[in-house]
């Protein structure tokens, strides 16, 4: 997705300027040509050497340098990104661009570019909230800039407050998004994601090996792709995906509860979460202390969420995952047709490199006509596109069956 684009990279002075460097760092690595311009202040703060290292590419500073406007020029820059990036992002620098002020070779670039132009703000938590600032971040994103914004806590300047800049990581993310076409656009895709855990005692709980990261990688995903995405998340170790409705449970109960609540407003569902089947049939209240040389647990059905769904899917795009050790085809057309599914992504969880914990994922895409897509070894984030592909294939095949 960032391989061969053209980001060009405005670093600004603040003290955030040095965790532009991470920056750069995951945008070569998501495989992006990265051209850092940086102001004079931001010199101030770090040294154009450690950008150049990172980036692999000289570091623009001049507005006016022969050898550059012969080599590169401070246009052809603006012409040649596929995105402009902006992080950290003063409020002067925000105010001039808001204001159609060019006196930097930034400045410059960002006036003369027509690629999207991602900004991060990063400064006092005083200044975040001046509202000659806010009006000038609401002219800019009227005129189709996009923001990445900064996050609540201490600030190198002694407050606490908003106006600390963005994990690296989640402006990547949205670099991505901002490249990223919205086929998905108008869509609210209802996701659940990882283990529920049972409880037997305050202290002991039933549960299975999910890690959520399938789900999760969905939902990002979809975000991307210009979805409204709520995710409902069984407890895991991952962060809530930037953007997306993140609602968190623990039983089955619980999801049972939230999914089904939030499934109403939904147009399609992806239920990648891993649902205890049972659960114990008395929760005791203090923790039980062992008795004997074994133990015989009574449990109780969950309900199938999924299955329940398939009943009242009306126009919803539903899609189940089914966990086979044996028997994967068979067992998951079974799944498919009862509980009423569009498409089903069946793994077989013995394979290395497939199902729980890891990265990656091996499976096959079930469709209601009866065909069976063979996806090879991948990593999540791929096969979260794939699924999403086969999603908006169903819904034109259904959308085109209704205007017939
Ligand atoms: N599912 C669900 N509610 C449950 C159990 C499963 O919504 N109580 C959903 C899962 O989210 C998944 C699909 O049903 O999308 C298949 O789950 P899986 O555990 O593979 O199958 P089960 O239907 O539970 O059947 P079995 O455990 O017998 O294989």
């Amino acid at each position: 997705m960032m391989t061969g684009k053209v980001i060009v990279l405005g670093v600004t002075g603040g003290i955030a300027a040095y965790k532009a460097a991470e920056l750069v760092r995951l945008f070569v690595k998501g495989g992006a040509e990265v051209h850092v311009l940086m102001t004079a202040s931001a010199r101030q703060f770090v040294t154009p050497l450690t950008f150049q290292t990172l980036s692999r590419n000289p570091v623009h500073t001049d507005l006016f340098n022969c050898i550059e406007e012969q080599e590169i020029g401070h246009i052809s820059l603006a012409d040649r990104a596929d995105l402009v990036v902006i992080a950290p992002a003063t409020a002067n620098t925000i105010g001039k661009i808001a204001c159609g002020i060019a006196d930097d070779l930034l400045t410059t670039t960002v006036m003369a570019t027509k690629a999207p132009v991602l900004i991060a703000p990063a400064m006092n938590a005083n200044m975040y909230m001046n509202p000659l600032y806010r009006s000038n971040e609401e002219r800019l994103r009227n005129h189709g800039y996009l923001f990445v914004a900064p996050v609540k806590g201490m600030l190198a300047c002694g407050w606490e407050g908003e106006g600390k800049l963005q994990d690296p990581a989640i402006i990547y993310q949205e670099a991505l998004s901002a490249l990223t076409g919205k086929d998905l656009y108008g869509e609210k895709l209802l996701v659940t994601a990882g283990p529920t855990r049972e409880e037997l005692d305050p202290v002991r709980y039933l549960s299975n090996h999910s890690s959520g990261k399938m789900g999760y990688a969905i939902a990002r995903a979809a975000r991307r792709r210009g979805a409204e995405v709520v995710l409902v998340s069984g407890p895991v170790c991952l962060e809530p995906p930037y953007g997306v409705k993140t609602i968190k449970v623990v039983s089955a109960a619980e999801m049972t509860e939230v999914a089904l609540r939030e499934f109403a407003a939904a147009t399609m569902v992806v239920k990648a979460a891993a649902v205890a089947d049972y659960r114990p049939e008395i929760r005791a209240e203090a923790k039980m202390k062992k008795k004997g040389a074994s133990l015989t647990l009574a449990l109780t059905q969950n309900p199938d969420i999924l299955a329940e769904m398939g009943k009242i899917k009306e126009e919803r795009i539903l899609v189940g995952f089914a966990a086979e050790t044996a028997a994967l085809v068979q067992n998951a057309l079974k799944k498919l047709r009862e509980k009423n599914l569009d498409l089903l992504v069946a793994n077989d969880v013995t394979q290395e490199g497939a199902g729980f914990s890891v990265d990656t994922n091996i499976v096959k895409i079930l469709c209601r006509d009866g065909s069976i897509e063979d996806c090879p070894l991948m990593d999540k984030e791929l096969l979260a596109d794939i699924i999403l592909d086969r999603i908006l294939a169903v819904r034109d095949q259904k959308r085109g069956r209704e205007s017939e």
